[in-house]
Parts: C-alpha cells; sequence; structure tokens
C-alpha cells in the first residue's frame, strides 16, 4: 500500500468518523405551550429534544453540517400575519409545529400573565404549540413587519421525544446545544 493511499485512507476514515462524534450531542431545545396537567388552561415549558443531530445526510455537506429528523408531520400550512394583529385567546388548532420566518410573536398564558415568550421569526423561530385543549393561550404580533409562518401539524398530535429543562419559555428563538 503506499503512503499516499494510506493517508487517503486516514483521512476519509477521520473525517467519516468525526462528523458524526462533533454533533452526537448537539440538541435541538425550544420553547413549548402545553396543556395544564387538568386541561384547563396552557403553561410554558422549555423542552430539549432528545434525538440529537448527526451529520447531515444530504450529499455535498462539508463538515460542520447537522441534520435533525425533527418529527412526523402531516401537512404544512403557511401563515401570514399583519403587523400588530392581535389574536386574542386561543387553543392550538393542532398540536403543531411552528416555526415564524419572519417578525415575531408574543405569547402570554392566563395562568402565568407574568411569563411571556416573545419569538424571533428567523432560523431559530420555531417552538410547540401543544394546548389543544381548555382555555389556550394569547397571541399578539408587535413587529413592524408582516409576521409570517409555517403551522406542521405533527402526526397523531404526537410530540416527538423530549425532556422538559423548565417550566418556562427557553428564550426568543430555539436553540442548538
Ligand atoms: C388531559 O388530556 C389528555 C389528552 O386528551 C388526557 O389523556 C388526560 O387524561 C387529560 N387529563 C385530565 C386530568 O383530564
Ligand atoms: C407581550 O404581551 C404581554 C401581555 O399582553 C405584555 O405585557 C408585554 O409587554 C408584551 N411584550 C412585548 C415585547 O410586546
Amino acid at each position: 500500500m503506499g503512503l499516499f493511499t494510506l493517508l487517503s485512507i486516514l483521512s476519509l476514515s477521520s473525517s467519516v468518523l468525526a462528523a458524526p462524534r462533533k454533533n452526537q450531542d448537539k440538541h435541538l431545545t425550544a420553547t413549548a405551550i402545553v396543556n395544564t396537567p387538568d386541561n384547563t388552561s396552557s403553561a410554558f415549558e422549555c423542552w430539549q429534544l432528545t434525538t440529537p443531530f448527526d451529520a447531515a445526510t444530504l450529499d455535498g455537506t462539508v463538515a460542520g453540517a447537522m441534520n435533525l429528523g425533527l418529527a412526523d408531520v402531516t401537512k404544512v400550512n403557511y401563515v401570514v400575519r399583519p403587523p400588530h394583529e392581535d389574536y386574542g385567546l386561543h387553543n392550538a388548532p393542532n398540536a403543531q409545529i411552528v416555526v415564524y420566518l419572519s417578525g415575531s410573536i408574543n405569547i402570554t398564558v392566563p395562568t402565568v400573565p407574568e411569563q411571556q415568550s416573545v419569538i424571533l421569526g428567523g432560523g431559530h423561530g420555531l417552538f410547540f404549540a401543544m394546548d389543544t385543549e381548555g382555555e389556550g393561550h394569547y397571541a399578539t404580533y408587535p413587529s413592524d413587519e408582516q409576521t409570517i409562518g409555517l403551522m406542521i401539524p405533527l402526526k397523531d398530535g404526537k410530540a416527538p421525544e423530549h425532556v422538559v429543562l423548565d417550566d418556562k419559555p427557553c428564550g426568543t428563538t430555539s436553540s442548538i446545544v
């Protein structure tokens, strides 16, 4: 075996092996709006998904690319909210993933009015709306621009496996930890 071949094999195997190792411990965290245990109202939780990111399986990705098989879903609704809309108190129509791409949403729950979750549109604008029972949550769209988002109902209303890090929102964005 020539030196060149050996070096090629070493560098190939280290890049193949290194990528999954590097991303193995990375998890998505995101705010969830859930039913209270008695199903009469809504509450916030901060979720960390159990399934970690893995090396991307997409063609042509470079080191550091990551992929997460997030959930099984049924369809995608593309929603446009006008600036400064006040949606009032409502339930999640389906247990769903919501991803805001622009603008922002300010969510509050009647049970803990001092908690508010302002989620900024963009690459980290993902949260889970799971409160299909009870009185629901308030949503306003404080941005001067349209708040555009994807509403993605979960298959059978089933949340991806997760641990609850806290009984309050995670912050203004979803994040990778
Ligand atoms: C709340 O709703 C869930 C799902 O519909 C149900 O499994 C659970 O038993 C309900 N809890 C109470 C206290 O009614
Ligand atoms: C979010 O909504 C709550 C309740 O209406 C309000 O008190 C708070 O000021 C709002 N925050 C932002 C950033 O709009």
